[in-house]
């Protein structure tokens, strides 16, 4: 939630700072804005809305903000204050020699406020993020060291925050630190670069450093610091990016969304590598460190996630307890630290996250972990802080997903949960050989499958163009596909904005059923298996309250003709793994549902990709 960018060296840092936030864009577009030192004074630029109008803000000055060789910039998700212009970062201070950009919630900022104002500063924002601003400034008019500043400033505040501060008086250097939020530091030649995340900065380095929690790097053009919070010098741990910068370029593709939907089946073959090597030989996961005594041993499994995670969570549920016979209980991460969960040594808790650096799943892995519990955690970047608390790490390999509705993540956390289940129930010796041939012979059919989908997008776009104006939409779905209706409702919901709700079918006349009439489209996902006549019955009855009927289907049943008005078709699928394949089609209608409403389908209003608030 909320980007920041910041540059050192002997370059002209405008175009490094805009070109690093618009990597950074998926993290927030409430506003924008960028700090630099021309000729000895610090200046700030900034812009409401989108960053395009702060790249237009900053055209109109461009050869004299070029001559900055230093700079930060920010962009924007709002947590404490409107997105105004007034509220964007960078943050400044009564005399305007410090420049600050913030990530992150600063808890105490109403005492913190209350004494500097106290102290004669003036605040212009309703940000939490310009006490810390007025706290640096305080402190530098004692100490005249920014770094010695930082560092008391931090001292006094409470909550999570990723900082990078810029001083009038001392133009050669930035400050960044870090609490609870994401930073690292990318080394050039006599240059540093400072992000967010990686995306802001892989095109000029491979090379970099990520803080930890309360420490402070002090860079100068030719220079890096690494202290702690108590002014120990540290030995910085450099590490080589596992990037590419071609992951950024859409290909091609009108959207990111739809180059991800396409990026799929080799996401399956991705993540499949190296461990499912052939049908009749066991799964390879060396990444689960428990042994296999506490495998057989475990008597519960509980798993944290957030939004998609968490439907993946939900199929991951389903195939753990059919094929390993181990209880299961899913649960969003924002519900599981607010009461009290019993975990123990022979409880696994799984931590979901695309990003790694959800902070509610955070705290919530955190949480069991103080407990005594193995955490293992599946996340698409095992760069991320999430990564960092985990005993075992399965990293889904997904490369880097830049559309704020998570598609191709997706897929590679559900695919990582079937491996998982196998490996689990090969240890434990829970189900026939079999069956789980049956699976893995599934899974490596599975690309085909998914590339055939995206071949024959017709039937989906049809769909949407039928749709596109319903202001309600229904998801259908029973057993191991209830968390596809979940998923396929929340990108709809996401990237159009129609209210779309995913119910299990037989949960719809006990209430929702009431909602039908002839504007209410219904989609159900009819998979052959065993709860197939249960969805199709259920079908019937929201097709005699009128409702629009969509059927997505493996069924070459001919009633289905006179039941649905439209009918999206996959191909044949064990129904124990179609949930991997249903969501394609559900990814495409919600695309082109969005594309043709001329919605901002890479950048939902009110939305970021990560999100580090609580
Ligand atoms: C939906 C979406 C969000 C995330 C959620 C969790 O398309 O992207 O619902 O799934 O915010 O994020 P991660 O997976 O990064 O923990």
């Amino acid at each position: 939630m909320c980007g920041i960018v910041g540059y050192i060296g002997n370059k002209s840092a405008l175009d490094i700072l805009l070109d690093g936030l618009t990597n950074l864009e998926y993290r927030g577009y409430d506003s924008a804005g960028i700090a630099v030192n021309v000729d000895n004074q610090v200046e700030l630029y900034k812009a409401e809305g989108k960053l395009q109008n702060l790249k237009d803000v900053t055209a109109l000055n461009r050869a004299h903000i070029e001559k900055s060789t230093i700079g930060i910039g920010h962009i924007r998700w709002a947590t404490h204050g409107a997105p105004t212009k007034t509220n964007a970062h960078p943050h400044s201070c009564n005399c305007g020699r410090v420049a600050i950009v913030h990530n992150g919630i600063i808890e105490n900022y109403k005492e913190l406020r209350a004494k500097l104002e106290k102290q004669g500063c003036v605040f212009r924002s309703q940000t939490d993020t310009e006490t810390v601003a007025h706290l640096i400034a305080s402190k530098f008019a004692n100490t005249k060291d920014l770094a010695e500043a930082v560092k008391l400033a931090s001292k006094e505040i409470e909550g999570a925050y990723a900082l990078c501060v810029i001083h009038q008086d001392v133009k050669d250097t930035i400050i960044a630190t870090r609490r609870n939020a994401p930073l690292l530091v990318g080394i050039g030649e006599g240059e540093y670069y400072i992000a967010s995340d990686v995306p802001a900065i892989i095109k000029y380095t491979k090379k970099a450093m990520y803080l930890d929690d309360n420490q402070i790097a002090v860079l100068t053009p030719n220079s890096m610091k690494l202290i702690d919070i108590d002014n120990n010098a540290l030995t910085p741990k450099i590490e080589e990016l596992p990037w590419e910068p071609v992951a950024l370029s859409k290909m091609g593709y009108k959207h990111f969304m739809l180059k991800e939907i396409h990026e799929q089946p080799n996401v399956v073959r991705n993540v499949l590598a190296g461990k499912l090597r052939a049908i009749d030989e066991n799964v390879i996961l060396n990444e689960v460190t428990l042994d296999k005594d506490r495998i057989k041993n475990l008597n519960r499994i509980q798993i944290v996630a957030c939004g998609t995670s968490l439907h993946a969570a939900m199929v991951g549920k389903y195939i753990i307890e059919q094929y390993c016979g181990i209880v299961v209980d899913v649960e969003p991460s924002s519900e599981y630290i607010y009461r009290k969960t019993i975990t123990d040594k022979n409880t696994l808790v799984i931590g979901v996250s695309q990003s790694g650096e959800t902070a509610d799943t955070i705290t919530a892995i955190r949480q069991a972990k103080s407990k005594g519990s193995h955490i293992l955690i599946i996340t698409n970047r095992p760069d991320s802080t999430m990564a960092r608390e985990a005993d075992s790490l399965i990293p889904v390999s997904a490369g880097i997903e830049v559309s704020v509705a998570a598609t191709k993540s997706y897929m590679a956390q559900v695919i990582s949960f079937y491996l998982l289940a196998i490996y689990m129930a090969e240890i434990k010796g829970s189900v026939a050989v079999q069956d789980l041939e049956r699976l893995k012979k599934e899974l490596v059919l599975l690309p085909q499958k998914i590339e055939k989908v995206l071949s024959h997008k017709e039937d989906v776009q049809v769909c949407a163009r039928k749709f596109a104006n319903s202001k309600d939409f229904i998801f259908i779905a029973r057993g191991i596909n209830f968390p596809t209706a979940l998923e396929g409702a929340l990108k709809l919901k996401e990237i159009s904005y129609i209210n779309a709700t995913g119910y299990t079918a037989g949960e719809l006349k006990h209430g929702p059923i009431a909602m039908l009439d002839e504007s209410m489209p219904v989609l159900s996902i009819l998979v052959k298996g065993g709860v197939y006549e249960k969805i199709l019955s259920n079908s019937e009855e929201a097709k005699a309250r009128n409702a629009r009927m969509i059927a997505l289907t493996n069924s070459e049943d001919t009633k289905l003709t006179d039941l649905f008005e439209c009918i999206i078709r996959i191909p044949e699928i064990d129904e124990m793994l179609s949930p991997a394949l249903a969501i394609v089609p559900l990814q495409l209608l919600a695309y082109y549902i969005s594309e043709f409403l001329g919605k901002d389908v890479d950048q939902p209003r009110n939305l970021a990709k990560s999100v580090t608030v609580e």
